[in-house]
């Protein structure tokens, strides 16, 4: 019988720079996704690569002297070095650069023309130069500012190809409402409510202010612009359109496309889109997870916060660095990195838990049958409870797997962990081993525990591949022992298995020891990536700093500044960017709008003291009252407020 297929998909990475941790998780969970399903027996495509184009890459290449492929030649070896160490294994590599990518998107390109949904025009509007961007007006920040570097903007105009949207409103309405394409689905009404309802805007396409990208073919002014290129990855590494590969009919409609919050608009609203435009089926489900953060923002190379991968996996290998990973980020939601949880994480389920049960229960079968169990068994009452539990690990672990849920899965099957843990201090091996009378007892309990290892070790696999085959070696547990077929079965080892003590699993960790290491070896990788990067990317300015015009003391006087206590904040309903705070100001109260929601949780601001302008006069963001305004440092990245020491009375005026 031939096997079922199943195709996964990770976002295909920018090269402009080293991958960090954060870059890790998609990865890591998407390998973990594609190893369950092998397991269980289906025919995987697991995707990943590398998005090459654009001004950010033909820039830093010019900086450096050389070619953006050479640039982005020698990056995409770092990503696939990674990966390596990661032990991630996935079936193709698709890089936009490759011959049949720029092939198959220059036909999809032609095709969305043909078809009219494809057309030429003006793009016109506010433009940003540094980041040459253009932003409409609702885009732009609560100063009227570009909304990424929060510089001015300026009217201009450009010839650019668009792609009509509002032909798929309702079909993408219903898909992201009605059906179990998007997940977590409470993320729908927000897609709904921000970007459909208010009508969707059509797409720019092109561009022909660079060109480092794929030349339109009919009109080689133009490259395609970002997404056309870049979602298209999905259906090109296949085959679409055309001659290197040759299953697309076999593994489209993917199964789970994965991707983080901030890329979920494009693959929840553009991509079926465009599949809809070119009458593609549309992908089964878009998993959406939140960012690995660290202090509070999303680690990124150019905040200077990256944790390096290689170097963790370098002190408590690979596998624990993906359990961590997949551990503490539930889909939907941001996980904060900290190396205290880690460590922590690593020691109490890993050495303590896991590592703990298989090293005792070699231990115990070594030291008291010399490595074999004998035949004779005695069971008790006790054994039923426990073999119950792991008998009900395959279902349960399943249905989590089947809902793209890795977090639940892995706490399912450390439940069964704990309870085998537990089923040691209910037995007590180490006082029937002291007595030659209850040997079969000591037996039968020692068997339970090797065969629930079998279990558990077998659906840790996929999660941490590299460790659990040393596992499987030290309960004397074949290859077929632990297929997916066996899983739900108790007793497969054989009756007279044969342990062999081994490597401790996960050495146990001296937390204050490794913690200080770690954090002066961090502080000296965020130091080296700062020195790295350009002064831009620091947040300092580029160009010299030109100061407004003079004002008087009397002038500034004018300005009245405050601290005040950020008692509540929320997001400002119908806007992605706003957040709207309640302040204790020493007066009574006030409300605050702020455009930093992109870059500030509520709970990073509630409970902090903050300094902002209290005499501005009240106006209305997106029909929200703010009565004054939250100060900030206009770095490249976006803002980042002021806070002020927890010691200064709220009200006080700040000169
Ligand atoms: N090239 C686009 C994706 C195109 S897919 C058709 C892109 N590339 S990226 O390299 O900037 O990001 C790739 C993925 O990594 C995104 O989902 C992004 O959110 C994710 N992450 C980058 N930093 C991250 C964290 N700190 N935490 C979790 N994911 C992070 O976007």
């Amino acid at each position: 019988m031939s096997k079922k297929p199943f195709y996964i998909t990770t976002p295909i990475y920018y090269p402009s720079g080293n991958p960090h941790i954060g870059h890790c998780y998609t990865t890591v969970a998407c390998d973990s996704i594609a190893r369950y399903k092998r397991m269980q027996g289906y025919d995987v495509m697991f995707l990943t690569g590398t998005d090459e184009h654009g001004l950010k890459i033909e820039q830093k290449a010019a900086e450096k002297g050389i070619t953006p492929k050479a640039y982005v030649d020698e990056i995409v070896e770092t990503f696939k070095k990674l990966w390596k160490y990661m032990n991630i294994d996935y079936d193709r590599y698709i890089r936009t650069t490759d011959d049949y990518h720029v092939e198959s998107v220059q036909k999809i390109f032609k095709e969305l023309y043909d078809r009219g949904y494809i057309y030429k025009g003006e793009y016109s509007g506010k433009y940003c130069t540094p980041c040459e961007s253009f932003w409409t007006d609702s885009q732009l920040d609560e100063n009227g500012c570009c909304p990424e570097c929060h510089r001015p903007v300026a009217f201009a105009k450009e010839e650019a190809y668009f792609m009509k949207m509002s032909p798929f409103a309702d079909r993408i309405e219903k898909l992201l409402l009605e059906t179990d394409y998007l997940r977590p689905k409470t993320r729908a009404t927000e897609l709904v409510n921000n970007f459909i309802k208010p009508g969707l805007e059509d797409l720019c396409v092109s561009r022909t202010t660079f060109k480092w990208g794929i030349p339109v073919s009919f009109d080689d002014k133009h490259v395609v612009y970002v997404w056309i290129d870049a979602l298209s990855n999905y259906i090109t590494a296949l085959g679409y359109l055309n001659g290197a590969y040759t299953d697309f009919d076999k593994f489209w409609p993917a199964d789970v496309h994965m991707v983080a919050k901030d890329i979920m608009r494009f693959h929840a609203i553009i991509w079926p889109a465009m599949l809809m435009a070119l009458d593609i089926p549309l992908p089964k489900h878009l998993a959406v997870h939140g960012w690995i953060t660290f202090n509070g923002e999303k680690m990124s190379k150019s905040l200077g916060n990256v944790v390096d991968p290689f170097v963790l996996g370098e002190r408590y290998g690979c596998d624990a660095i993906r359990y961590h990973i997949l551990r503490e980020m539930a889909l939907g939601a941001d996980s904060s990195f900290s190396n205290e949880i880690m460590i922590n994480r690593i020691n109490s389920d890993l050495a303590n838990g896991f590592g703990n049960l298989v090293s005792r229960t070699v231990a115990m079968a070594d030291k008291y049958f010399g490595g074999t169990l004998p035949s004779e068994r005695e069971t008790d009452a006790v054994d039923e409870d426990f073999k119950s539990v792991i008998l009900g690990l395959l279902p349960a672990v399943d249905a989590e797997m089947e809902e793209t849920k890795i977090k639940q899965a892995l706490e399912e099957i450390f439940k069964a962990v704990d309870r085998a843990n537990k089923y040691i201090d209910e037995t007590e091996p180490w006082k029937l081993g002291k007595d030659e009378t209850k040997k079969a007892r000591l037996a039968a309990v020692l068997y339970n525990l090797l065969d629930s290892i079998r279990v558990i070790s077998a659906l840790l696999s996929p999660f941490m591949p590299t460790v659990m085959p040393k596992v499987w070696e030290q309960i004397g547990a074949s290859a077929e022992d632990v297929e997916y077929g066996k899983l739900g079965t108790f007793g497969v080892l054989p009756e007279n298995v044969t342990v062999h003590k081994g490597e401790i699993l996960f050495p146990r960790i001296d937390v204050e020891k490794e913690i200080e290491e770690l954090n002066s070896l961090i502080q000296k990788n965020m130091d080296e990536a700062k020195s790295n990067l350009s002064s831009e990317e620091k947040g300092e300015t580029a160009e010299p700093i030109e100061l407004a015009p003079e004002i008087s003391i009397d002038d500034f006087a004018k300005v009245e500044l405050r601290v005040a206590k950020v008692t509540e904040c929320e997001k400002v309903k119908k806007s992605s960017k706003l957040l709207c705070l309640q302040l204790d100001d020493g007066m009574g109260g006030r409300q605050v709008v702020s455009g930093i929601a992109k870059y500030y949780k509520p709970e990073d601001l509630i409970g902090r003291k903050i300094q902002f302008v209290a005499n501005l006069k009240p106006c209305k963001l997106c029909g929200v009252d703010s009565n004054g305004m939250i100060c900030a440092a206009d770095t490249a990245d976006g803002p980042k407020v002021i806070f002020v020491d927890d010691s200064i009375p709220v009200g006080t005026k700040i000169r």
